[in-house]
């Protein structure tokens, strides 16, 4: 059994980090979509950017005055800072990280239930990462209403995955202070239920 970041950073070795961006593109164009409408202009940080793509996509949106990248691999965050020399990757532990200026949007994708305990996590960023009215939006696929997702762990030997159905991470949302959250999930498939989609404002 290894880390969380041990892992993925073994997948940047072997190249099987692009296969994220295939693999979470519908689902991040739904929650960006989402998370950007009639906002006008705004910052973006990215919880877990993995190779960065997410904010080398963002960053081309003419809204979008600031993006950053947050991830603990190293090898995610080197491959990241060499595609993309205008915005900034930063190497760290999500818990142990502050932006200098807070965000209007926190966007992460597969990334939450990495933690031992993701209400702390969820927590840090509501009242270090966002600002007034900012908004934190995330996707999983790993979790209790996914009967396909279950197996996970076993199959990558990953240390932490935290298996919760959804009312729990709706009831994470609720208890460390976001308003107005909502929650839906994308690109139901027989019995593939989706990315659960949540997101809720300060
Ligand atoms: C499944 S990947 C998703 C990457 C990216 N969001 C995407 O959609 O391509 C999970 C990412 O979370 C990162 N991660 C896991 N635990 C972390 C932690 N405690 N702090 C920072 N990053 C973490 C891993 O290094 C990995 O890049």
């Amino acid at each position: 059994m290894e880390s969380p970041i041990k892992v993925f950073s073994n997948w940047v070795l072997s190249g099987k980090d692009v296969g994220m961006e295939k693999n979470h593109y519908g689902s991040v164009k739904n929650m960006i979509e989402y998370s950007t409408k009639e906002i006008g202009k705004f910052s973006f940080l990215d919880a877990g950017c993995g190779n960065g793509w997410v904010i080398r996509n963002i960053s081309s949106n003419p809204n979008c005055e600031k993006a950053i990248g947050v991830d603990g691999s190293s090898n995610m965050i080197q491959k990241a800072k060499s595609l993309d020399n205008k915005n900034d990757y930063i190497c760290s532990d999500l818990l142990h990280w502050s932006p200098k200026n807070k965000a209007d949007i926190v966007h992460s994708m597969e990334v939450l239930y990495y933690f031992e305990n993701p209400e702390t996590v969820i927590k840090h960023i509501h009242n270090n990462w966002l600002k007034k009215g900012g908004r934190l939006i995330m996707g999983i696929d790993h979790y209790k209403e996914n009967k396909p997702s279950h197996k996970w762990k076993q199959e990558t030997s990953i240390t932490i995955m935290q298996l919760l159905p959804k009312q729990t991470w709706l009831d994470f949302f609720k208890k460390v202070g976001f308003n107005k959250i909502k929650s839906w999930y994308f690109g139901k498939d027989g019995i593939w239920n989706g990315t659960l989609i949540i997101t809720g404002t300060k």
